[in-house]
């Protein structure tokens, strides 16, 4: 008689990607421990920001929270807040927010930069982002560098991807027309906008770095957040670490 053997929870090991996962879960929930009652917030976007997000409406729906008027970086994070019935405003109603939680794709730990813009959302993510007196990233303890090293999107007009990606290059730079998913065509921002990943390295002259990408002709928005952010959460091996 054959004997199937199943394997105690203690021997079952997560997955990376699994470890990863949870990371970005609890910091994106700690995030949500800024928010008070009254507060305009902006909801930024990505896997991270979506369990912030998802904590916000379960304060709401809990009467933990009351009072909040949200400002969606993207229709990803429009269409999560909407459905958690967390109340929507228009970018253009506001001055000014009273926080901001967004993702990264890298961060700085040293200093108050991050890159942004793998979701393609990095131009609406600056314009909120930037209105907040308070910008909160939410993110996992993988994502750091000092200096910060990740690819930065730049969003070009479709008609001037060729010349954009030849002053990448002159820049010292090595750029590359971002595709979409399926592979099928280029990816095209919310905006109509195509996107350009250009990757320079480590990047030390974070400033002038920001510059020079903003003067290329056809640049609509690049993914350098310099001396923004006021506070990092971020999800560790053991538990949630707060940067301040
Ligand atoms: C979108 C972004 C995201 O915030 C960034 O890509 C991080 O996403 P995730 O939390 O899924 O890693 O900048 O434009």
């Amino acid at each position: 008689e054959r004997v199937r053997v199943i394997p105690s929870p203690t021997r079952i090991k997560s997955s990376p990607e699994d470890v990863l996962m949870d990371k970005r879960r609890r910091g994106g929930i700690e995030a949500a421990e800024v928010v008070e009652s009254g507060m305009d917030v902006g909801l930024g976007t990505g896997s991270t920001t979506a369990w912030a997000i998802a904590a916000i409406g379960w304060k709401l729906e809990s009467g933990e929270l009351e009072d909040i008027r949200g400002v969606a970086t993207s229709l990803q994070s429009h269409d999560l807040a909407r459905e958690l019935d967390i109340p929507l405003t228009d970018v253009d109603e506001f001055e000014s927010l009273d926080v901001a939680i967004d993702g990264a794709d890298q961060w700085d730990p040293e200093n108050p930069h991050v890159v942004k813009g793998g979701g393609a959302s990095h131009a609406r993510e600056k314009l909120i982002d930037e209105m907040a007196d308070r910008l909160v990233v939410a993110t996992d303890d993988e994502k750091q560098s000092t200096p910060l090293s990740h690819p930065v999107p730049l969003s070009v007009l479709p008609e001037s991807r060729n010349v954009a990606q030849s002053w990448v290059k002159e820049q010292g730079g090595d750029p590359q027309l971002r595709y979409a998913e399926k592979k099928d065509g280029p990816l095209f921002t919310a905006n109509g906008n195509l996107i350009v990943d250009c990757d320079f390295g480590e990047i030390d002259d974070i400033e002038g770095r920001a510059t020079d990408l903003a003067r290329i002709p056809g640049a609509q928005e690049h993914g350098l957040f310099v001396d923004v952010v006021d506070d990092v959460i971020y999800g560790a091996d053991d538990g949630v670490e707060h940067v301040e």
